[in-house]
């Protein structure tokens, strides 16, 4: 059986790399049925510290391919990994395409590998979200409609997917795939002994807060990026709030002229962090405001309690059982949901079944026995 895996985007590295590491290790192995596979690198991020810094961290190999798609409009970038993929699944000619996740590369790449009759497994399936203004909505519902394999990591994924009408017989939980990376990762900062990040930390008095921002529905409209800002400086004021800064952020926070609210406050800014780096960071905090949907997930996974800035969350179950708030994305709703978590209460949660860092095991298990 020959795979193609699929990556693109920072999102997709923590997703693909547990698969890889699985891979490696069982053709290490004599008795299982053969597998051969490649690694696909779209080239949707491209800066060093959106892509290779990932593959270092999770010791991820060159990929075989790597399309070097780059930025453009949602219809440009789709398109031309489109363009750039039939030309590898001509050439390999895999059994199956693994995809991961809910970006362009995702959902580009399974549309192309479906209309060459090639199967396709998408990992991360049945998030929904309900909200058809994200992009990656749109990326999950199609790419989930034309799936033959369907991963999923919460309850939530199958009761969507049966509504939606797919074959039980090919969803499968499989628990989350991301929690491999985190357990892996754990190890190695405990082996690395959180070097290069401890520094940092050890200037910002504890108990701290990190905040990651990059969803264009936060920092696209100015109003909404102003009052998120104002929030987090006024946060800042009672407990230090550390900010590493998505290349989009960061345009738009100068393009809007925005800076002043940071430059007034107590928020200490920093450019994007490894993975490692960023974990070092994160798992010491008291608290995370966030809009990213894998550090939902990983918060819930340490029980850290997390704000997430957003209206909606197609991960449910970091809600339900973990350590997560939805608080929306006015200045109010943040600062009341802050009061809370001073006066009230903090919520850490509980762990969803089969976050156990052994969903890539599954997983290949599943493709093999098929
Ligand atoms: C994409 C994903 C989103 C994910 C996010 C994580 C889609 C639809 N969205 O959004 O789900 O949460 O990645 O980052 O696939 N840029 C750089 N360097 C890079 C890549 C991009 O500076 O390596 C800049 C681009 O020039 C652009 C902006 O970042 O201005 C947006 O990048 P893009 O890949 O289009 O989408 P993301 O917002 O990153």
């Amino acid at each position: 059986m020959k795979l193609l895996l699929v990556a693109g985007a920072r999102p997709n590295f923590m997703k693909i790399a547990p698969l890889i590491h699985e891979l490696q290790a069982r053709g290490k192995g004599t008795d299982e049925r053969e597998i051969s596979w490649k690694l696909v690198h779209t080239g949707q991020h491209y800066d060093y510290d959106m892509s290779k810094v990932f593959f270092d961290d999770f010791d991820i190999p060159e990929p075989d391919h790597f399309l070097n798609v780059g930025s453009g409009s949602h219809a440009e970038q789709t398109a031309r990994i489109m363009v750039e993929f039939e030309k590898v699944c001509k050439a390999e000619n895999p059994d199956i395409v693994v995809v991961v996740g809910d970006v362009n590369s995702t959902l580009a790449c399974s549309i192309t590998a479906k209309k060459m009759s090639i199967k396709v497994a998408h990992v991360e399936a049945g998030l929904r979200s309900r909200d058809m203004t994200m992009p990656e909505e749109i990326n999950r519902i199609v790419t989930d409609s034309i799936s033959d394999f369907l991963f999923v990591s919460e309850p939530s994924g199958r009761e969507n997917l049966k509504k939606e009408g797919k074959d039980p017989g090919q969803v499968y939980y499989v628990g989350n795939i991301m929690i491999d990376t985190l357990h892996d990762s754990l190890k190695k900062l405990s082996a690395k002994g959180i070097a290069q990040c401890a520094g940092r930390i050890e200037q910002v008095s504890q108990p701290y807060a990190v905040v990651t921002l990059h969803r264009p529905s936060n920092v696209d409209v100015r109003e909404t990026l102003a009052g998120i800002l104002e929030a987090l400086a006024e946060i800042s004021k009672d407990m230090p709030v550390v900010f590493p800064i998505h290349p989009r952020t960061r345009k738009n926070i100068e393009a809007y002229g925005l800076m002043h609210i940071i430059e007034r406050s107590k928020i200490k800014t920093m450019p994007l962090q490894s993975y490692l780096d960023f974990l070092a960071l994160w798992k010491g905090a008291a608290l995370v405001l966030t809009d990213s949907g894998g550090l939902q997930e990983e918060s819930t996974a340490l029980g850290i309690p997390c704000f997430t800035i957003r209206e909606n969350t197609e991960r449910p179950v970091t809600i339900e059982e973990g350590s997560n708030i939805l608080v929306g994305i006015n200045r109010q709703g943040i600062l009341a949901a802050y009061a809370d978590f001073k006066n009230v209460s903090r919520k850490t949660g509980r762990i969803p079944g089969l976050w156990d860092g052994k969903t890539a095991r599954r997983i290949i298990s599943i493709l093999l026995a098929s």
